[in-house]
């Protein structure tokens, strides 16, 4: 299972990097905007930093909502660097323009996904990863991981190449359980990657493995 981080913070972006487990990155306008990030030139310029932290993929996200638009934005983000994958919403000329970026070999992400027919457009449009929102569907009483099985379901059905990107991850559990179910990938906080270290056992046993070493070193 891939590891993507949901953040357009540098230093989080290093921290994971750091760790030796971090894939890829996955930004929005809102994440962009949380880190005070604005203008067309600072968030080109901010997404050439995190390309130069991490290893892998890097979702960089349209804003435009015409077929034309996204077209435009998503060529100009793609040659920004390799490691970039135009994001782009699930909508009509959305679908119409992950098929263009598909045709051209550009990676996409195919975002704001929150159900299984959109899931299997995405796929059908060639999308590279396609992104459910599972914290979003939990947020509004939906089981988001009820979405995320289905869409493996619908993908193994037919052997479709693009991958569940398990998006808007909120704790340590809905990795698991993504991980369970088979999502190829998931993108959450840096928060909810390091509570996986976490078990108060490892805490009490590594405090004892220490303190008899020390009483049997004096
Ligand atoms: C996905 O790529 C989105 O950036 C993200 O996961 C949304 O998460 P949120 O619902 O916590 O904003």
């Amino acid at each position: 299972m891939k590891f993507f981080i949901d953040t357009a913070n540098l230093d989080q972006i290093r921290e994971a990097q750091d760790l030796g487990v971090l894939d890829g990155v996955t930004t929005n306008p809102s994440l962009m905007a949380k880190e005070g990030i604005s203008g067309e030139e600072n968030v080109i310029n901010h997404y050439k930093a995190i390309c130069e932290i991490v290893d892998g993929d890097v979702s960089a996200e349209v804003i435009s909502t015409d077929y034309e638009g996204i077209i435009k934005e998503g060529l100009a983000l793609a040659e920004l660097n390799p490691k970039i994958v135009v994001k782009v919403p699930m909508i009509k000329d959305g679908v119409k323009a992950l098929k263009f970026f598909s045709d051209q070999g550009i990676k996409t992400n195919c975002t704001l996904v929150f159900s299984a027919g959109q899931a299997l457009l995405a796929a059908k449009a060639g999308a590279t990863y396609v992104s459910p929102f599972i914290g979003r569907l939990d947020d509004i009483s939906t089981d988001g991981l009820d979405l995320i099985e289905k869409i493996r379901v619908i993908y193994d059905n037919y052997s479709y190449d693009t991958e569940i990107l398990a998006a808007s991850v909120r704790h340590p559990m809905h990795i698991i359980e993504c991980a369970e179910i088979g999502a190829d990938v998931m993108t959450g906080p840096l928060s909810a990657i390091t509570a996986l270290l976490k078990h108060p056992l490892t805490d009490i046993g590594l405090e004892k493995f220490l303190a008899d070493h020390a009483k049997s070193n004096k």
